[in-house]
C-alpha cells in the first residue's frame, strides 16, 4: 500500500512505473467507450472517496472515469457535506472511519499538512489531488503528455512562465526525479517554494530560476503557465497580475522556444492572462490532451497506491 502525496516522496522507478503502466492502458483501451472498464480491473469491488474542499472539473471527473475504468465505485464529497469539513471531527476520527468504507481516498484541500494528517491515520492510501503546495497529479499526466508527443523526458528542457505556484513546485520535485532541466521565469515575488527548491539543489536538479520570461522559454522543449491567482490565493489580485503582465505567454515567448515546442497549461486558464488565446488555441498548444491524460496518468497512480 502507498500514498501519492508529494513527486518527491516517490523512488524514480516508481515514478516510472506509474507513467509506463498509463500509457499500457491507455494503448490498450482501444475504441472502448469512456465508462468500459479495462481488460483487467485492480480497482474490481474497490471504493475510492473522493473529497473537494476546492472547486474541480478535470480531477473530478477524471479520476471517477479512472476508477471506473479500472473496475471500480466512486463517491464524491464536497467539503460542505461532510463532518470533518466543517469541522465538527477531528481529520484522525474521519481517517479511521473512511478506512472501514473505502480502499483508497482522494483529497483536494487548501492545506498541504491536513494531507499529511489525514494519512497518518488512515489505513488506506490517499492521494493528493492539489493543496496550496503541490499538484502532483497533474504534473505526471503533463509527464504522460509530454512524451506521448516528445519522447522520453529525460535531458528535454521544460520552461514555466509565471506564478511560482503549487503546480510548479510539483513540476521543480518532478525535474530531479525523471532528469529533465526546468527554467522558471517568474518574478521575484512569486518564487516558487523556497524549501522544494533547496531540495531540488540539494539533489542537483538542473533548475534555472529566473526574473526574465525570454531567457527563461529560451530553446525549450515545452512551455508551461497556469493561472496568476489560484483558488484560494490571498493575495492583492491587481497587483500581482500587474507584476505577472510580462510573464504572458504569447507568440513572442513562444518564439523564444524551439520551433517545435509545444505548450501546456493545467487548466482552468484565464485567457489573455497568462496566455493569450492565439497561443492556446494555436497549432503547438496539446492543452486538451493534457485534459484527457488526466484519466490514464491517475490510472497509472492508482495502480501503484494498491500494489
Ligand atoms: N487541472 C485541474 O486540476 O483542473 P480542475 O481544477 O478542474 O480539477
Ligand atoms: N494553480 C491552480 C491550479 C488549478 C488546477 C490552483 O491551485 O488554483
Amino acid at each position: 500500500m502507498n500514498s501519492f502525496i508529494n513527486i518527491s516522496d516517490l523512488k524514480k522507478e516508481d515514478l516510472r512505473f506509474i507513467i509506463d503502466s498509463a500509457k499500457q492502458r491507455k494503448s490498450n483501451r482501444g475504441e472502448k467507450q469512456h465508462s468500459e472498464p479495462d481488460e483487467t480491473q485492480p480497482l474490481k469491488g474497490k471504493t475510492m472517496i473522493m473529497i473537494f474542499e476546492k472547486t474541480s472539473t478535470r480531477t473530478r471527473i477524471s479520476f471517477d472515469l479512472a476508477v471506473k475504468q479500472l473496475g471500480g465505485s466512486s463517491i464524491i464529497l464536497n467539503q460542505d457535506e461532510i463532518h470533518y469539513g466543517k469541522g465538527d471531527e477531528t481529520i484522525k476520527d474521519t481517517a479511521k472511519v473512511l478506512s472501514q468504507y473505502a480502499d483508497i481516498i482522494m483529497i483536494r484541500t487548501a492545506s498541504h499538512k491536513n494531507v499529511i494528517e489525514f494519512s497518518k491515520y488512515l489505513e488506506i492510501p490517499i492521494i493528493n489531488g492539489l493543496t496550496n503546495q503541490g499538484h502532483p497529479c497533474q504534473v505526471m499526466s503533463d509527464i504522460l503528455t509530454f512524451e506521448e508527443l516528445k519522447g522520453d523526458i529525460k535531458n528535454k528542457t521544460i520552461a514555466w512562465i509565471g506564478d511560482g505556484n503549487n503546480v510548479s513546485n510539483s513540476l521543480i520535485e518532478a525535474a530531479s526525479k525523471f532528469d529533465f532541466y526546468l527554467k522558471i521565469g517568474c518574478p521575484k515575488k512569486y518564487y516558487p517554494n523556497s524549501a522544494i527548491v533547496k531540495m531540488a539543489k540539494k539533489n542537483k536538479c538542473k533548475l534555472l530560476i529566473t526574473d526574465d520570461p525570454i531567457k527563461a522559454a529560451k530553446d525549450s522543449d515545452c512551455v508551461m503557465t497556469d493561472k496568476w491567482i489560484s483558488m484560494g490565493d490571498k493575495v492583492d489580485k491587481n497587483k500581482k497580475k500587474r507584476i505577472l503582465k510580462k510573464y504572458q505567454v504569447n507568440k513572442k515567448i513562444m518564439k523564444a522556444a524551439k520551433s517545435d515546442a509545444i505548450f501546456m497549461h493545467c487548466l482552468p486558464a484565464s485567457r489573455e492572462e497568462e496566455v493569450t488565446s492565439e497561443v492556446m488555441d494555436g497549432k503547438q498548444s496539446v492543452v486538451w490532451l493534457q485534459a484527457f491524460n488526466r484519466i490514464h496518468a491517475q490510472k497509472g497512480i492508482i495502480e501503484w497506491c494498491i500494489k
